[in-house]
């Protein structure tokens, strides 16, 4: 059977990508199951360059069909910030506690009427056998709270509320996260070109 890398060292996106390809007539392996390390620098400024950054690394360190995903926030009252600097807004070695934290202080002003953020997914997905990368995306508009609510996911779901559900991301299942979010979109979006692919060659 193929295997498809979904090239991420981040849980939280690994468990709700498996969770949407479960289906795929192929394997799902992470960079640990196979015993890669490989950390890639996100130079780019988008979250496309960042995405083909990571699936080629990680389709060329493996020779398997990878796919990446760069995400996150963009908040309209920080002028679309943290945007690709998501991970790395409140240091590089910082926890989400950390995070969520410090974006809440920089909000601190802001009433809620101008608290509009959307969370962007781009996805990157790299075929070993001539480079040819594809991309697919999806993004989630929300509100961003005045404090976090919610356990489920990771990042800064406790503090993006869905009006149409009255919920924060993390008080959602992974079902009904992935049915709604940034990332879910931008995977569905991925299946057929994926399909596509397995269909044509065997990635081992
Ligand atoms: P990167 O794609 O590895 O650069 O990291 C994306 C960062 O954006 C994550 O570390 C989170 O902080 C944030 N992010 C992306 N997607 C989500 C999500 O679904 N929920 C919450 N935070 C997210």
């Amino acid at each position: 059977m193929s295997r498809l890398l979904i090239a991420t060292n981040n849980r939280g996106k690994l468990i709700e990508l498996r969770n949407i390809f479960q289906g795929l007539p192929c394997e799902i392996v992470s960079p640990a199951d196979i015993g890669i390390d490989l950390e890639v620098e996100e130079t780019g400024s988008i979250f496309e360059e960042n995405a083909i950054l990571k699936s080629v690394a990680f389709a060329r360190k493996s020779g398997l069909l990878a796919l990446a995903d760069d995400s996150g926030l963009e908040v309209k009252a920080l002028g679309g910030k943290p945007g690709v600097l998501s991970a790395r807004y409140a240091g590089t070695d910082a926890t989400d506690t950390d995070r969520v934290k410090f974006l809440l202080s920089q909000m601190l002003d802001v009433p809620l009427e101008k608290r509009q953020a959307r969370f962007r997914s781009v996805i990157a997905i790299t075929d070993p056998n001539d480079w040819h990368t594809e991309l697919c995306s999806g993004e989630c508009p929300g509100i961003i709270t005045f404090e976090p609510r919610g356990l489920n996911g990771f990042g800064y779901d406790p503090i993006f509320y869905l009006p149409q559900l009255s919920k924060t991301m993390a008080e959602l299942s992974r079902e009904v996260k992935n049915s709604i979010s940034h990332r879910g979109q931008a995977a569905r979006n991925a299946i057929p070109i994926l399909k596509n692919l397995l269909n044509i060659h065997k990635f081992t």
